[in-house]
């Protein structure tokens, strides 16, 4: 039987949506949780509310995952909030529509950096933590755009699809230190990073026939996945993608 996970977790972009569902999920099993993200107010609110709402010891950080010299700052004061670090969820990202003929380095730049870049550099910066905190376990928040383009968001898909890549490398590296590395992969959720894509004429229902289940996904429907990810109910699972879309790539 699996054995119950009681380190905190580090939730990145867990101030909405996706990320606050991912937090949400993990207080819901008893771990502590910090959210980190950019939003400092929002970090703060998000983590006294789950508090109220789960009783487990929480912590609210603004941070942006892109300015890496502050990292080590927030991981203390992550420690000293909520004690045990054992497991990170980067749930923060971003797009840019710029399809080819759009594209500007900057725009490139500002998706890969928060998406792809931040992801590998904060597992780095976490390492000594994860390592002392047995069973430790790292979830990285990918994309169906992983898997299949979209021609409006390279920089999008390829920062989804250098993910996999660096989970893949980083689960050979850590798996001698007890750290597992792995990544889901959501198709449409109902967040507001999609907001204003489903607020465009028929979007919604496009979205919605793309699964063979008829809808868009809830975010507490990426919540649960990545808190098994975490836990010890998945201490063999490593260097794997999770697609959680409804079947969205089952029927393309
Ligand atoms: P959201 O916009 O609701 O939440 C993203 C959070 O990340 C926000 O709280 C934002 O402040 C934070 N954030 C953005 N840049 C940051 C930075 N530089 N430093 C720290 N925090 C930062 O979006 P949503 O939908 O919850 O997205 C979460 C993750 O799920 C993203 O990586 C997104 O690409 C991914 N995803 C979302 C899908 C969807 O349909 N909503 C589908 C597939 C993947």
């Amino acid at each position: 039987m699996a054995t119950k996970s009681t380190s905190g977790v580090v939730v990145t972009g867990g101030a909405s949506g996706i990320g606050r569902a991912c937090a949400q999920a993990v207080a819901e099993q008893g771990r502590a949780v910090a959210i980190w993200d950019l939003d400092p107010a929002k970090a703060e609110a998000t983590a006294a509310e789950i508090a109220s709402e789960t009783g487990v010891a929480t912590f609210g950080r603004g941070i942006d995952v892109t300015r890496t010299a502050d990292f080590d700052a927030a991981i203390d004061a992550t420690r000293e909030a909520i004690g045990e670090i054992g497991g990170l969820v980067h749930a923060a990202g971003t797009v840019r529509a710029q399809s080819i003929g759009q594209l500007d380095e900057a725009g490139w730049d500002f998706v890969l950096n928060v998406n792809l870049r931040a992801f590998p550099l904060l597992v780095q910066a976490l390492h000594a933590d994860l390592k002392a905190s047995p069973g430790a376990s790292v979830v990285g928040i990918a994309s169906i755009e992983a898997w299949v383009g979209n021609e409006a968001i390279p920089a999008y898909c390829a920062s989804k699809a250098g993910m996999l890549g660096a989970v893949r490398s980083m689960s050979h590296r850590l798996a001698p230190d007890d750290i597992r590395v792995n990544a889901i992969c959501p198709g449409f959720i109902e967040t507001p990073m999609l907001a204003p894509s489903l607020a465009a004429p028929g979007v919604r229902e496009e979205f919605s026939a793309a699964s063979p289940m008829g809808r868009i996904g809830r975010p507490s429907e990426i919540g649960e996945p990545a808190a098994f990810l975490l836990g010890n109910a998945a201490s063999f699972i490593t260097g794997q993608s999770l697609i959680v879309d409804g079947g969205v790539l089952a029927i393309v």
